[in-house]
């Protein structure tokens, strides 16, 4: 089945909106379920010796799935600048607070990530949970492209793509999803990526460990080191 980017219905309404409220309670319920801070706190502990000086979250959405990863990490990583970047404005004071409580230091930046200038310091390290899968494959280079310009590691989890995705729709139902979450995580599944479709748009690929491959039964991971 060939990748299809289609719009997703969270990102066309406004973040009032009780059905896009709902649905941002959704989403940090599937996540939970999806275990994908835990893939990504054991990545990024292989990965790497000691604290990044930042990390950055791309696509972060309301925050807590930085703060589900920093609760994995904190008692390894303390004192981390964390950056939370995302188109909308939705993330909220107590998560943030929750991070700060953790000891790590966020900073909420609202911005498209096309435009929004990295701070560039050479010890970040960029994540991303269900976020590339918005781009079609000509974004998706031209955002990879920035990305291995500006980290030293980048992990993604993205949704994996499979041929019946309308039955995760009908599962998110039982469990209480609304139309907007369905929807969403079907065309998230149609958009989603297999094989090594992410490492094939990786730019200057000598100079990078890349692994990619899929984790759990909904998930796919891609990891970017870049060689020493
Ligand atoms: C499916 S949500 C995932 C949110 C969060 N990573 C999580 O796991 O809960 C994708 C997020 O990407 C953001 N997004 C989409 N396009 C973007 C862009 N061009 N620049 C920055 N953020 C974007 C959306 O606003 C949304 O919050």
């Amino acid at each position: 089945m060939k990748r299809l980017v289609r719009p997703e219905l969270l990102d066309t309404l406004s973040p009032e909106d009780p059905r896009a409220v709902h649905s941002r309670r959704d989403l940090r319920r599937i996540n939970w379920w999806m275990r994908n801070h835990v893939i990504m706190a054991r990545v990024l502990g292989k990965n790497l010796t000691a604290a990044p000086e930042r990390i950055t979250e791309l696509g972060a959405g309301d925050g807590h799935f930085l703060l589900r990863l920093a609760k994995e990490m904190s008692a390894r990583w303390r004192r981390v600048d964390a950056t939370l970047l995302d188109l909308q404005d939705n993330f909220s004071a107590p998560t943030l607070a929750s991070l700060r409580a953790l000891g790590w230091h966020p900073e909420a930046v609202v911005a498209d990530v096309f435009a929004w200038s990295p701070p560039g310091d050479a010890g970040s390290v960029f994540v991303a949970n269900l976020f590339l899968h918005h781009f079609d494959d000509a974004q998706l280079s031209r955002l990879l492209q920035k990305v291995s310009q500006n980290t030293q590691l980048f992990v993604a989890i993205e949704p994996h793509r499979f041929t019946a995705p309308w039955l995760v729709g009908q599962l998110l139902w039982l469990i209480g999803c609304n139309g907007v979450t369905r929807h969403d995580a079907v065309a998230s599944i149609r958009a989603g990526f297999a094989g090594v479709e992410i490492s094939a748009r990786w730019p200057d690929q000598s100079n990078w460990q890349l692994t990619e491959h899929r984790a759990g039964w909904f998930s796919h991971l891609f990891v970017a080191r870049r060689r020493e």
